[in-house]
């Protein structure tokens, strides 16, 4: 375990939406776990005037729906203890002079209440990143003279690959990249860092992993949520860029990399960079045989009725937004050749699930042909990410009896147990940060290669108009994208469960 230097995170936009649902909660899911070493001090940035008084009342209010049965006080003391405030009013650029004084006011004597270390998250509207990271480095609190400062940005990291490296550009005016951590929170997810775990700590499957043996991969993240109150946000970025760009393309990068030398940083992202490089461009031309998008109308989860896309607050009565997308990709290197990677996503889908699902193919003779119906059922490997970590590894087994009938049958290999901890992917994410560990977060470079894979799709998509295909809020997403699929033996996969394998209507 690492050790925490004293330090003071920063946080903008401490009364938003990820602050509340997943920041605070993270880091009070430290505290309890006397993760957080006494010297560490968080100090909440937003726009509204607050006194600290009535900020560590709030942070009570975001902390109380995640613990109903009660909050373990002595741990909330302490947290409290930690929190500061400081109001940043819309407009008002001395609220940096402000804040520079406050945390560095007496650095030469030891500022008493924030340690010289400094971590600023940057958890606001992606627009504002740079103006921010301006004011802050104009007010020289990026200077690294009596601590380290690092900056975390969130994403979406850009909405194409110009402004991606436009906003690059900006940062790199007050930073250098050992300070800039861009946060990708899937990469911190138990089954996320499991697949390396998983890949390279057993040699069975090293053998088996490759274009000889795989048949496709496919990779879904579904939820049943809609969009919340973020059209603000989803109807500029759309599912493409909401989730594949970063997290579904972390994902392949980790099931298709080569061994890293180390699992140092630079040795694992040099190797998920050299996935996302290989990855066959997108010509224009072959959107349509590459991709496919759709928009959930209204319809019924858990029983209750929900709106359509086109009625949620805030999204335009003509918008061809996506909210769900999926792709075919191919990796044209020696090990992946003419192995097909699907990818798909969806809001307001039939079920919260994200799984990679790893097709074998079939043996090369069909000798038990006689022994079933149906079409031969070749073996998976599945890793299931939510709503629970799981492994699964399904084979064809005899049915026990006379005759000789064949059955698939699950391998479950849950690797959870009841007593161990559980921990928000934020968590390890933060403690990451201030640790000064950025192996889990993207490097430039892979953050422009991701883009260069759906940058085509972003053009062409843009282009068209005046038409997207539909599907009912509850339901798989929207009807035709087997076309996507290479074979009639192809076809995706909704569930872990053995007969997940059955042939879906579409
Ligand atoms: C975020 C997206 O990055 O990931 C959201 O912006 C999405 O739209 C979320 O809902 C999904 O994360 P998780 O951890 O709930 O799967």
């Amino acid at each position: 375990m690492k050790t925490i230097e004293p330090c003071t995170l920063v946080i903008f936009g401490a009364a938003g939406n990820l602050s509340r649902r997943k920041l605070i909660p993270s880091l009070f899911r430290l505290e309890i776990a006397r993760r957080l070493p006494e010297h560490v001090v968080i100090l909440g940035c937003s726009i509204e005037l607050r006194q600290r008084e009535e900020w560590i009342a709030e942070v009570v209010r975001m902390l109380e729906p995640v613990y109903p049965q009660g909050i373990d006080q002595p741990a909330l003391e302490r947290f409290c203890a930690r929190m500061h405030y400081h109001a940043i009013p819309r407009g008002d650029d001395a609220a940096y002079q402000r804040l520079q004084q406050a945390l560095e006011g007496n650095a030469g004597e030891g500022n008493k209440t924030f340690p010289p270390n400094m971590v600023f998250y940057m958890s606001v509207s992606p627009a504002a990143f740079p103006d921010i990271v301006d004011k802050l480095g104009n007010v020289g609190l990026l200077q690294q003279k009596h601590g380290w400062r690092r900056v975390v940005i969130e994403k979406p990291f850009g909405y194409d690959l110009l402004s991606a490296q436009t906003l690059q550009g900006s940062l790199y005016k007050h930073l250098n990249e050992p300070q800039i951590y861009r946060i990708d929170h899937y990469l911190g997810k138990g089954t996320v860092q499991n697949v390396m775990v998983f890949r390279f700590a057993n040699l069975l499957l090293e053998p088996l992993w490759n274009h000889h043996y795989i048949d496709h991969v496919q990779i879904t993240q579904s939820e049943d949520l809609g969009i919340g109150g973020r059209a603000g946000y989803y109807e500029g970025a759309g599912a493409l860029r909401d989730m594949i760009q970063s997290h579904l393309l972390q994902l392949l990068a980790l099931v298709a990399m080569e061994p890293p030398l180390t699992i140092s940083a630079e040795h694992l992202r040099d190797e998920k960079v050299k996935v996302l490089k290989a990855i066959r461009p997108i010509t224009q031309n072959s959107v349509h045989a590459h991709a496919f998008r759709g928009q959930y109308t209204s319809g019924s989860i858990d029983g209750k009725t929900v709106p359509g896309y086109l009625e949620e607050e805030g999204v335009a009565a003509d918008s061809t937004t996506e909210t769900y997308a999926a792709l075919k990709l191919f990796i044209d290197n020696w090990r992946w050749a003419g192995v097909p990677f699907y990818l798909r996503t969806g809001k307001r889908m039939a079920e919260n699930s994200s799984a990679i699902c790893i097709r074998f193919k079939s043996p090369p003779q069909d000798l038990l042909r006689h022994t079933r119906q149906g079409p031969p059922q070749p073996n998976w490997i599945m890793l299931g990410i939510q709503p629970n970590d799981c492994l699964k590894m399904e084979m064809q087994v005899k049915v026990p009896g006379l005759d000789l009938h064949t059955r698939a049958i699950s391998l479950d290999a849950t690797y959870r147990k009841d007593s161990d901890e559980d921990f928000e992917a934020y968590a390890g994410l933060l403690l990451d940060v201030m640790q000064g560990d950025p192996s889990l977060f993207l490097r430039i470079d892979e953050v422009e290669a991701a883009w260069r894979v759906v940058d085509p799709i972003i053009k062409v998509w843009a282009m068209e108009r005046d038409f997207i295909n539909t599907y009912q809020a509850g339901s798989w997403g929207p009807r035709g994208t087997y076309r996507l699929f290479d074979r009639d033996d192809q076809f995706w996969r909704h569930s872990l469960e053995p007969d997940g394998a059955i042939l879906q209507a579409y």
